[in-house]
């Protein structure tokens, strides 16, 4: 056993288990919600002792220079302090300021900010409501609007995002802590192609990097890929269709795993099959080039979707920091775990 202290309460931790894992088991109330060192929800502040490599990982210099760490990624050690976070030190007051239902399970939010952040799509806040329940979600719009734009699915047992749904009001108090991550367009990138893969409300924050780079100006061309369970799922199609309108150099393919109705959807612009295979096959890999390509890749969604998709493309080739990823990590309540 290592004995750690949090806000002076000694904690007894087990080997191999980190200082949330210990908290959580010993039922301090802290939050948390990835477990992987993305989300930041997990924070505690360091008061004295050891700290292990990688605790620190990821964080702002901000947060680094004030002794934050992200308890989930913090292996304890003899004598180690630590003391929870005020809300204050870290969140910023918010407001609901308006609601927009796309499709059945999914609701577009806009948050304003008691201060100006400086935001973009792709990267991601977290949310947290009057109980102190804290979730992470994407932000779908640049800052060129005054506002932080989300899209929320309503998930079967998630108990933050069906308040959002079907319970949170406009005007409604909540704080938020972020942005964080790198999944962005750059006007860096204004030249390279751009193939952007989402899975599910991963559309939220590929169109809104595809709006970014059009709106900057973007010169390559840039594919938007979308992958929906079905017809009904597809809640940006006519959003969508009307971009590649209004910009010669943006294409959109739709893709459903299965169509409720039959084939009756399928057409040119929506395809059966999985929106990562569709794309691959639109933009195969050319081995005799080294170092491929103009390509530059984003993958947003499931976290099995975006790391398999990671693989794929570094396996054939493509050096990592052409390949952006926002992962959908949350905590998963039901009683038997995803596969
Ligand atoms: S960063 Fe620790 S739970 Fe997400």
């Amino acid at each position: 056993m290592t004995k750690f202290y949090f806000d002076g309460q000694g904690v007894d931790a087990r080997p191999d288990e980190t200082v949330l894992d210990a908290l959580l088991r010993e039922g301090h109330p802290v939050n948390y919600s990835c477990k992987k060192g993305r989300c930041k929800t997990c924070l505690v502040q360091h008061l004295e002792g050891e700290l292990m490599a990688g605790a620190q990982r990821g964080l702002t210099s901000r947060l680094k220079e004030n002794h934050y760490l992200c308890s989930c990624q913090c292996r304890p050690t003899q004598g180690l302090k630590l003391k929870s976070v005020l809300a204050q030190d870290l969140f910023i007051p918010a407001k609901l300021y308006s609601k927009e239902y796309l499709s059945d399970s999914v609701v577009k939010l806009k948050i304003e900010a008691a201060e100006k952040i400086e935001h973009k799509a792709g990267q991601h806040i977290n949310l947290r409501r009057f109980d102190g329940l804290t979730r992470s979600y994407s932000i779908t719009n640049g800052a060129y609007s005054e506002f932080i734009e989300l899209h929320v699915r309503r998930k079967y047992n998630g108990q933050f995002s069906d308040w959002l749904f079907n319970h949170a009001s406009i005007g409604e108090n909540i704080l938020i802590q972020g942005p964080w991550g790198d999944c962005c367009y750059s006007t860096d990138f204004v030249d390279d192609t751009l193939i952007l893969i989402g899975s599910g409300t991963g559309l939220g924050s590929v169109y809104g990097i595809a709006r970014d780079a059009l709106v900057s100006g973007h010169r390559g061309e840039i594919y938007l890929y979308h992958g929906a369970r079905n017809f009904e799922e597809l809640y940006q199609h006519s959003t969508l269709l009307k971009m590649m309108m209004e910009y010669r150099n943006f294409t959109y393919q739709a893709c459903i795993e299965s169509d409720n109705e039959g084939e009756e959807h399928l057409s040119g612009r929506v395809l059966q099959g999985d929106p990562f295979d569709v794309a691959m096959s639109r933009h195969p890999f050319d081995r005799s080039i080294p170092c491929d390509s103009q390509n530059r890749f984003y993958l947003c969604g499931e976290p099995s979707f975006v790391s398999k998709g990671q693989e794929t493309i570094f396996l054939n080739g493509t050096p990592l920091d052409r390949v952006h990823v926002l992962s959908f990590d949350y905590k998963d309540l039901r009683s038997r775990a995803r596969d």
